[in-house]
C-alpha cells in the first residue's frame, strides 16, 4: 500500500482496494471524536485551508468539522468572488495556490472547472483534496458512501448497487471507478440524455467495471443491496453558482425511489444512499423507513474526512 503522507486525493481512479480499508480503519479509530462530540489534539499543529469556488453545505462543513474535531485550525473562502481569483483580476490557479500553500498545510478545494484541483496540485507543495470538480469526480463523498456501505453490510464485495440519476454527476463517476476494486455489480439507471458518456464508458471498460444500463429503477430494484441516488433535475455543475428558477421540472417515475416502491419491490435489507441535496427523486416518505442511510452518510462524512486529513498530514501512518 502506498503511503498517504503528502498524497493528493484527487480521484478514485488511482485508489486501490487496500487503501479503502486503511482509510475506513482510521475513520473507525477517530470516530469517537465525532460521536462523543469531543475535540482531540491530533492535528493541533496543522491548518486546513478550504478553497471553495462553488457552493457546498456538507462537503465544506464536514471537512472543516473534521479538522476541528482533531484540534486543527481552519481558514478559507466559500465565495471565490470575494477573492482575487473571482474579481477583476481573475487570478490564475497557479498564482492563487502559490499563496495558499503558505497559509495552510492541506488544501481542500471544490471547483466548477473539471480538473481544477489537479491543476492546483501541480503547483502546491501541500496535499490537495478534491471536494468536487465540475462534472469530474467527488472522491471524499464516495469514500464516505463506501464507508457507510461497509459499516452497514460489513463488506463491499458481493453487492449489487443500483446507481440512479444523472450519470454526468461526479459522484457517479467516482463510485463506478471505485467499484472496480471490489466484487460489485452495478445497475445504471438514468434518462437517456443524462446517460454515461462514451468516453467514460471507455474508461469503465478499461477498468473492467461490471455494470449494466437499465431503463428504470422498478426493473432492477428487487436485486439491489444498495440504492445509490443523485437527482436528474439539477444544477449545471460547470457553473460557479446557479440561482434557483421558478420552473424546476419534476422527476419521471422511472428515476424515483418512493416508500411505496421500496415496500413493494425492494429487498428487506437494501439501503438507500443519497449524497444530497435532493429534489423529488427521493421522496421524503423514505426518510422514516429502515432503508434510509443518507443521514448516516452525512454523519460518516466527518469521521471519514478526519481519517483523510490525519493520513495525508502524517499524524497516522
Ligand atoms: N454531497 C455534497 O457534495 O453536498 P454539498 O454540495 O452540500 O457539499
Amino acid at each position: 500500500m502506498r503511503s498517504f503522507l503528502g498524497r493528493d486525493i484527487l480521484s478514485l481512479k488511482d485508489v486501490e482496494r487496500d487503501d479503502y480499508f486503511r482509510i475506513f480503519q482510521v475513520a473507525e479509530e477517530l470516530r469517537p471524536h465525532a460521536e462523543n462530540r469531543r475535540n482531540g489534539d491530533l492535528l493541533k499543529h496543522k491548518t486546513l485551508l478550504t478553497a471553495f469556488y462553488q457552493p457546498s453545505t456538507r462537503t465544506r462543513l464536514s471537512t472543516e468539522a473534521a479538522m476541528h474535531r482533531l484540534g486543527g485550525h481552519v481558514l478559507g473562502f466559500s465565495d471565490a468572488k470575494m477573492t482575487r481569483a473571482g474579481d477583476f483580476y481573475q487570478e490564475s490557479m497557479k498564482d492563487t495556490v502559490k499563496m495558499l500553500e503558505y497559509y495552510g498545510d492541506v488544501i481542500a478545494m471544490r471547483h466548477h472547472v473539471q480538473g481544477a484541483p489537479h491543476e492546483a496540485a501541480r503547483w502546491a507543495s501541500v496535499p490537495v483534496i478534491n471536494c468536487g470538480d465540475g462534472w469530474g469526480e467527488h472522491p471524499t463523498q464516495v469514500l464516505t458512501d463506501l464507508y457507510t456501505i461497509w459499516r452497514d453490510k460489513g463488506t463491499l464485495d458481493g453487492l449489487k448497487v443500483l446507481c440512479v440519476g444523472d450519470m454526468r454527476m461526479r459522484t457517479m463517476h467516482s463510485i463506478l471507478y471505485a467499484s472496480s476494486q471490489f466484487d460489485m455489480e452495478a445497475f445504471v439507471v438514468s434518462p437517456p440524455e443524462l446517460s454515461l458518456l462514451d468516453e467514460f464508458k471507455g474508461e469503465l471498460a478499461e477498468r473492467s467495471v461490471n455494470y449494466r444500463e437499465v431503463e428504470s429503477v422498478e426493473e432492477c430494484i428487487a436485486d439491489a443491496d444498495v440504492i445509490y441516488m443523485e437527482p436528474v433535475v439539477q444544477a449545471d455543475y460547470t457553473q460557479s453558482r446557479v440561482d434557483p428558477t421558478a420552473e424546476k421540472g419534476t422527476t419521471p417515475a422511472a428515476y424515483q425511489v418512493t416508500r411505496r416502491l421500496l415496500q413493494e419491490k425492494a429487498k428487506q435489507d437494501s439501503i438507500v444512499l443519497h449524497s444530497l441535496p435532493r429534489m423529488d427523486e427521493l421522496t421524503t416518505d423514505v426518510d422514516s423507513t429502515r432503508h434510509a442511510r443518507y443521514w448516516a452518510e452525512a454523519a460518516n462524512g466527518v469521521s471519514l474526512r478526519m481519517a483523510l486529513l490525519a493520513l495525508v498530514l502524517g499524524a497516522i501512518e
